[in-house]
């Protein structure tokens, strides 16, 4: 089935933020925001801007009617800065005007001075100067001298991953529209419904009942809509509950760029140790994680980075230890692998390192250490249903992974000019999120009485095919086909206390939901048909939208049934609540068993290095993917070869850079360079790997949305590979990304 959004997109009349039609008298807003990283005593003059023509009001956190705080996990963020500001494009103010244009104008008229103070944006002294965004964690299995003892090689090093930017093509952006008696609705381009919702009503000072939080659809959101879509709804939200009129505002690509945080840059310092077979015996390491100037989701994403530390591997001993440091720059946030992708890239490091002094290819490491069936992960949870060494094997049938290294080798005895690399990666990512309260959904289903259906979920669209799930989760129950289905925008009226669509876990938890509710509903129209046809209920099946009694077809359509219960007055709106069972995590002992399953996979990625220009093709990547019972493989596969482009692009070409002040360089797309068409890998082939599934997985299909931006790696990692085919001397640093210019400068033979 393909994506149902296919065709209104392809045709431009997909109704994204902007597309909503305004409403007679709607202002727009425009952030008046720092100029300077850090300063105390700020004094702003507002008075030229206010008086230029149309400029209806300037609001600052002075007119707040709550409280000035967005923070979701820890109150350290206003909503605008007061007396001091933290990073660059620290919004500050509210121009609302008659035009965005207008706004534009009297910006430039506001008078901006402070006491500055010195910025710091390397994370590594604000870890000296103790300035952490909360105290470090600690996970630990079993005990590092033990496997001291039992290492034969011990490896030190580091390992640096740099920021990301977002890129949704839909730049952030809310519309606020004031209802009686103080009520708001409010349009969001969030993937946080509930939190746009619950942040404005503190900022109000009202209760959440009095504002309604619509989405229809994102032009994308990759994370970077789980909490950073919130300032700006409020900013709108408070400005029309103040002036009683509708506010507009949609940042501009320059504006988002440089006020909204991005992934976090980590930096790493491990050591490996492993016996003489190869066997991984503990892995200690240490990370830096720039959290930017407050908290935003920083706490959770470093959970997340203690929870994959251990990548695809059974590592006996380890002991792992993150910082969340905060620096002068914009707050950072969620990103697709929410800090997975950061552990993931210190350990492949550090076991390329290890494979570069013993003298051996990685790969044989990776191998050898691939978590098995009942093994431990660092936090407790005991591995099954694994499929890290299946999914290998797989790759190695139909991809044949010897035959391509030794192809590699030939091709590299034979050409000076070009050099080919290969690396393998194997992956291993867990499926809820990780504050284990927030895996719950609901969805409230409808049967209108034509036989048409409703749904409604906490499941926001934004590319990734959730809506087509849902779709398909409720024809699968009922029995009926598809265009009988309408899956509504996501509003905070009809479904209440979502968690934000993000940890992959969307189509699972409200696809649940949705099976929950339909199932119930299945139920009550299984007796109206057992009564018209006088058998009993479990007797009656729904086959392709007619009625099947003793599984022989009657007449009876699904039309009829409901017209039918509909006369019998039977209950036909049913609400489903669904949590993940099983899970549960002890933070006083970090342990516990806190991932309803685990996705695995393993891709092989080729390159060729040009040594002359130190360019690179990406030849191919190859992909067997642990998809569990796909439903919907066409978005699966797009799913893998979309997040496998954006890791490919962190890791090899987008470079986030702050100068000295803290003033963020690659501020627009002319200096900050995403993968285009040319430089996408040559040939991409995704595999399913055959599986049963698994039980907590929507159908037995298994998440799909953040996992595969970890093949992304395996690039990076043949890119040295060829460097090293043709500078023996070449000692990797193993920093990201691995631009064109840097593989460039390593190709120097000294
Ligand atoms: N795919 C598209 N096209 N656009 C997106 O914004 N976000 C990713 C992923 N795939 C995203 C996407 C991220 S970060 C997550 S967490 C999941 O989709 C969220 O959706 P799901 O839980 O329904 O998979
Ligand atoms: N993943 C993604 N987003 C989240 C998580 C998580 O585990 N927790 C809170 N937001
Ligand atoms: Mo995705 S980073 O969990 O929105």
């Amino acid at each position: 089935m393909k994506n149902i959004d296919s065709k209104s997109h392809l045709r431009g009349e997909s109704i994204y933020l902007d597309d909503i039609p305004e409403l007679q008298g709607t202002l727009f807003g425009l952030v008046y925001n720092s100029p300077i990283a850090h300063a105390k005593n700020i004094k702003i003059n507002y008075k030229k801007a206010k008086e230029l023509s149309g400029v209806i009001k300037i609001l600052t956190y002075k007119d707040i009617p709550g409280k000035n705080q967005i923070g979701a996990i820890i109150p350290d963020e206003p909503l605008f800065a007061e007396s001091e500001v933290h990073f660059i494009g620290q919004p500050i103010a509210l121009i609302v005007a008659e035009s965005e244009r207008i706004a534009r104008n009297a910006k430039k008229l506001i008078e901006f001075s402070a006491d500055e103070l010195t910025a710091i944006t390397d994370p590594k002294i604000a870890k000296k100067n103790k300035s952490f965004i909360l105290p470090p964690r600690t996970f630990k299995l079993g005990k590092i001298e033990k496997g001291k003892e039992k290492s034969e090689y011990i490896i030190k090093g580091t390992s640096e991953t740099g920021g990301q930017e977002h890129l949704y093509l839909e730049t952030q952006g809310s519309y606020a529209v004031p209802k009686e008696n103080g009520a708001l609705t409010l349009y969001s381009s969030t993937q946080g419904a509930t939190s746009v919702q619950k942040i404005t009503s503190q900022i109000l000072g009202i209760s959440m009942n009095q504002i309604e939080v619509d989405v229809n659809r994102l032009g994308g959101g990759f994370g970077g809509k789980e909490d950073q879509a919130t300032p700006w709804a409020v900013m709108v939200s408070l400005a029309a509950f103040l002036l009683k009129k509708p506010v507009k505002m949609i940042l501009s690509r320059h504006d988002d760029m440089r006020m909204t945080g991005k992934r976090h840059p980590y930096s790493a310092e491990y050591t490996l140790g492993l016996s003489k077979d190869l066997k991984i015996q503990f892995y200690e390491v240490e990370f830096i994680q720039d959290a930017g100037a407050s908290s935003d989701l920083s706490p959770a994403i470093m959970e997340r980075t203690l929870f994959h530390a251990a990548g695809s591997y059974f590592i006996p001993n380890t002991k792992i230890k993150v910082f969340s440091c905060r620096t002068n720059t914009p707050p950072n946030t969620a990103f697709r692998g929410f800090g997975a992708p950061q552990a993931f890239f210190a350990l492949e490091s550090a076991i390329q390192q290890a494979a570069d002094e013993i003298g051996i290819n990685a790969y044989e490491i990776q191998y050898t250490n691939l978590l098995q069936e009942n093994d431990e992960f660092p936090y407790g949870q005991i591995a099954t249903q694994v499929e890290a060494k299946h999914s290998w094997k797989v790759a190695n049938k139909f991809f044949s992974i010897k035959k391509q290294f030794e192809k590699v080798r030939k091709f590299n005895n034979e050409n000076t000019k070009l050099k080919k690399g290969i690396a393998i990666t194997p992956l291993c990512f867990g499926i809820s999120f990780t504050n284990t309260m927030m895996n719950h959904a609901r969805a409230l289903v409808h049967i209108y009485q034509d036989g048409s259906v409703g749904i409604s979920t906490g499941a926001i669209e934004m590319g990734q095919g959730v809506n087509t799930k849902m779709k398909q989760v409720a024809t699968h129950i009922f029995g009926i086909s598809i265009d009988k289905i309408k899956i509504e925008t996501t509003n905070t009226t009809r479904v209440a206390n979502t968690s934000p669509t993000a940890a992959s876990s969307g189509a699972d938890l409200n696809g649940n939901a949705v099976k929950i509710a339909c199932t119930d509903l299945l139920k009550r129209l299984k007796q109206t048909a057992s009564e018209i046809l006088e058998v009993k209920s479990n007797k009656i099946k729904i086959i392709d939208g007619f009625v099947y009694k003793n599984n022989i077809k009657t007449e009876i359509t699904w039309n009829k049934l409901i017209n039918t219960a509909f006369i019998n007055k039977v209950k036909l709106s049913e609400k489903g609540h669904y949590l993940t069972p099983e899970i549960w995590f002890d933070k006083t002992k970090e342990k516990g068993h806190p991932f309803a399953y685990h996705v695995y996979g393993t891709a092989i990625s080729t390159v060729t290095l040009d040594t002359i220009r130190g360019i690179y093709d990406i030849d191919s990547v190859e992909i067997v993917h642990d998809f569990g019972q796909s439903m919907n493989l066409l978005i699966d596969k797009g799913q893998i070869e979309g997040a496998l482009i954006q890791g490919i692009g962190w890791l090899t070409m987008e470079e986030i850079r702050f100068d000295k002040g803290g003033r963020l360089l690659a501020n627009s797309l002319s200096s900050y360079k995403v993968p285009d068409i040319n430089s996408v890998p040559k040939y991409v082939k995704v595999k399913a790997l055959k599986t049963k599934g698994h039980k907590h997985a929507i159908l037995k299909s298994k998440a799909v949305g953040e996992p595969p931006f970890i093949y992304g790696l395996g690039v990076y990692f043949a890119v040295l590979d060829a460097i090293k085919a043709y500078n023996p001397n070449f000692k990797p640093d193993f920093v990201a990304p691995m631009t064109h210019e840097k593989a460039f400068m390593s190709l120097s033979r000294k």
